[in-house]
């Protein structure tokens, strides 16, 4: 068993990568020199990154790459992605590219409210408990003005906090529902301050509310935090056009093509198994640009996991139709997006990402994002249907396999042309390179 260590976050970098290197790598100078060259040379950068978490030893890098040619609602975007999948990149700029002759992306924001919960447990009368919340209900939004200022003067803040009997659920537990806005702010901190705030104010208030017995007021705060599910802080995606439009790279006819993508959505929408991985396509649009654009990807991918189960079953998150000779495809999705706060400013990259996208607003940002999974899944349903994805895929992986061979330039041009004929799968690229090394060696 390797040995516990206590007092590690004081230690210094190069103390912490000693310890680490000891305890982990029997002191091999390898380990040290691969965490070290990663390191930037920037000291200021370096720092900057150093302080984002704790204990940072290195960077680890994810590709940061460019999809060209998206039209949304009319204007041209490249949008930053960060992923380490290959073909993900490939795959959003053939969708935009194909889109962008057919009218482009539209994308609308059907609604921006996001919610928190302070979780109690009351021991009581649950009408006693509705009279109290009426009179303390002024005395919690009284209690935030401070908290509330600037994003009130701003047009945002608390919409509403309503008292939630959840006994049906579990004995004793009632929840304050607050609902709130929060502009372009993702709202984490500023939610999460109000609900503190309100947790300590209805404790207080309990105590020296009147119509309650002693024991009523005793009322016990198990938590207050945000909620990630924000099924009202909801995006719509579309792209439409004629069927006989949908042409070009397909091995069938549009209208059978169609036909086939649409079945496709169909089985996602009935069908788990399926719905997972289609829905995972989307998620590679969409994380990627929630990455690059300095936001919470685990909180984005918690809530539209919630959302696409959202009546019981879990299903597809895109719907297409044909409709009057007329092809549609679209999804909705709630996202809890900022442009403003956490990273945003913080993280040079993130900065030039937000400067690439022309700065969008909180809406804008989540228009994009959808846009963004709903080319992913249009350019991964097209692949299914029509050549099957490991094509396109090992022609992109093909890469990343060479590198594993330590291909050298010419290697690469020499098997990258090879395989613009022959299917790439793992074990022909392997094979390959073996045959071309020996092939100059003799
Ligand atoms: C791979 O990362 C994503 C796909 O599996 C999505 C899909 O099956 O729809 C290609």
């Amino acid at each position: 068993m390797s040995k516990s260590i206590s007092g590690f976050s004081k230690l210094s970098k190069s103390h912490k990568i000693d310890w680490i290197v000891a305890t982990y790598f029997n002191n091999n100078e390898d380990a040290k020199n691969i965490i070290k060259q990663y390191w930037n040379s920037n000291i200021k950068l370096q720092q900057l990154h150093d302080e984002f978490i704790e204990n940072t030893i290195t960077n680890y890098y994810l590709p940061f790459g460019v999809a060209p040619n998206f039209l949304i609602n009319g204007k041209m975007h490249a949008i930053p992605m960060a992923i380490e999948e290959s073909s993900v990149v490939a795959a959003a700029s053939k969708a935009a590219k194909f889109w962008l002759e057919r009218g482009g992306f539209k994308a609308e924001v059907l609604s921006t409210t996001k919610i928190g919960q302070v979780h109690v447990m009351f021991y009581g009368d649950p009408k006693t408990l509705q009279s109290f919340f009426k009179h303390v209900k002024p005395k919690l939004i009284q209690a935030t003005k401070t908290l509330t200022k600037n994003m009130e003067a701003r047009g945002g803040g608390i919409l509403d906090i309503e008292l939630r009997d959840k006994t049906q659920s579990l004995d004793n537990y009632y929840q304050l529902h607050a609902t709130f806005e929060t502009l372009d702010a993702m709202g984490a901190n500023f939610i999460n301050s109000c609900l503190e705030q309100f947790a300590k104010t209805f404790r207080e208030e309990a105590r020296l509310f009147n119509g309650f017995t002693e024991k009523e007021k005793q009322v016990e705060v198990i938590m207050s935090i945000l909620s990630n599910y924000v099924p009202n802080c909801l995006v719509r995606a579309e792209v439409s056009c004629p069927v006989e439009q949908l042409t070009e790279n397909t091995s069938i006819n549009p209208e059978e093509f169609a036909k086939k993508f649409i079945q496709a959505v169909k089985i996602a929408e009935v069908e788990p198994y399926r719905a997972v991985t289609h829905n995972k396509g989307i998620m590679n649009g969409i994380d990627a640009v929630v990455l690059a654009t300095g936001n919470d990807f685990r909180a984005v991918e918690a809530g539209v996991h919630a959302y696409a189960s959202r009546n019981g079953q879990y299903s597809s998150l895109t719907h297409a139709k044909i409709e009057a000779g007329i092809f549609y495809f679209w999804m909705e999705i709630p996202l809890a997006l900022g442009t403003v706060g956490g990273l945003t400013s913080l993280h040079p990259l993130v900065k030039l990402a937000l400067e690439l996208l022309h700065n969008p607003s909180a809406k804008e940002l989540m228009q994009i994002v959808a846009v963004a999974g709903l080319a992913q899944n249009f350019a991964a349903l097209r692949s299914l249907t029509t050549t099957g994805i490991q094509e396109g895929h090992m022609k992109m992986h093909l890469l990343n396999i060479l590198n594993q061979f330590q291909a050298t330039d010419e290697e690469k041009n020499t098997l990258i042309n090879h395989f613009k004929n022959h299917t790439a799968t793992h074990s022909a690229v392997v094979e390959a390179i073996k045959d071309l090394r020996l092939k100059n060696n003799k």
